[in-house]
């Protein structure tokens, strides 16, 4: 014999009709997803490029219009314009996040064969970078030459356009494959090189630079000059690139010396940043130039030092970075 179900269920005493269980069930599901879309800025992307949507100045209305930070810096609320967050030292570009190029980006950069000092070479005349990079460059190099009596290394490369990115892309994949090209040159419009913040750096004899032998001060030292060894071995799935030690890439000394310490990749260390908040606890960083304090605004509403030291930066992706110098 077989029995019914009973889908009446008593709770207590009271019954509740099946189409009302299907009504509490979607009114719970709605409020869940609600809640997981106001929370969704604050999710990494799985990629890991720490994709969201740049959160509009509303939400800064909110904030009070004066902080002191906890080593004592008294900050005013500021509204950036939100292309602002596509520059700076610690924006990230990698194949999921774009480089937005400025208006005019070549009346910015710096020919490094004019401006370079007698300790290093570079290819040609058609190798650009920003002239902060420009300036941490030639201290680096300055340092190893006195350091190791070696004046032979020579940059291949800084800046790059679309185009000549496209150009290096397809010469690749025709010389060595397309999965060879794509572990080893980003996509146009998606590489460092665009942004005037990174170089490749070669010997004299045409070959790349390797972190072993006569270069590994540099590997070993960079970040006291501002730079990090951009692509290195198990970081490939985070930053979609193989193990290259030639490219270098400027962030400024701080976050140099903290990404090194920390063993990160850059895309580890901008989704690291997102735990200082500028209302919560900062990032304290102790470096070869001095002590900062460090703190990361989601959207454009940022709390700036009033008179404090500091330099802004985007993240290429929802927010600033502040770092401001407090000994
Ligand atoms: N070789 C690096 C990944 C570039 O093409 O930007
Ligand atoms: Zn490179």
């Amino acid at each position: 014999m077989t029995t019914k179900p009973n889908y009446r269920r008593k709770r207590h005493g009271i019954y509740i009709h099946p189409l009302i269980w299907c009504l509490l069930v979607l009114a719970a599901g709605g409020s869940l997803l609600a809640w997981h879309l106001h929370r969704a800025p604050e999710t990494p992307a799985p990629d890991g490029s720490g994709a969201a949507p740049i959160q509009s100045s509303a939400v800064s209305d909110e904030l009070p219009g004066h902080i002191v930070t906890p080593s004592g810096i008294a900050c005013t609320l500021t509204q950036l314009p939100e292309n602002s967050i596509y520059t700076g030292n610690l924006i990230l570009v990698n194949n999921w996040t774009k480089f937005h190029f400025p208006k005019n980006q070549e009346d910015s950069l710096d020919c490094i064969l004019d401006k370079r000092t007698d300790s290093y070479y570079v290819r040609d005349s058609s190798v650009y970078l920003l002239p902060e990079a420009l300036s941490a460059l030639n201290d680096m190099m300055d340092a190893f030459a006195a350091e190791s009596g070696k004046k032979s290394v020579q940059i291949v490369a800084g800046h790059r356009t679309v185009e000549y990115q496209q150009h290096l892309f397809d010469q690749s994949a025709k010389q060595n494959g397309l999965e060879h090209a794509q572990r080893y040159v980003a996509q146009p419009g998606y590489s460092e090189h665009h942004t005037g913040l990174t170089v490749d750096m070669g010997t004299m004899t045409g070959e790349f630079m390797d972190s072993a032998g006569d270069y590994r001060w540099i590997t070993e030292n960079c970040q006291n000059y501002g730079w990090i060894v951009r692509y290195e071995t198990g970081k490939e799935e985070l930053t979609g690139i193989w193990d290259e030690p030639w490219h270098f890439r400027y962030v400024g000394i701080p976050h140099a010396t903290e990404i090194v310490r920390m063993g990160y990749c850059l895309e580890e260390y901008i989704e690291y940043l997102k735990a200082f908040p500028q209302s919560g606890s900062h990032l304290m960083i102790d470096c070869v130039s001095g002590h900062y304090e460090v703190w990361y605004a989601q959207g454009t509403g940022v709390y700036l030092p009033d008179s404090t030291p500091c330099s802004i930066s985007g993240n290429n992706i929802d927010g600033f970075i502040v770092t401001c110098k407090t000994a």
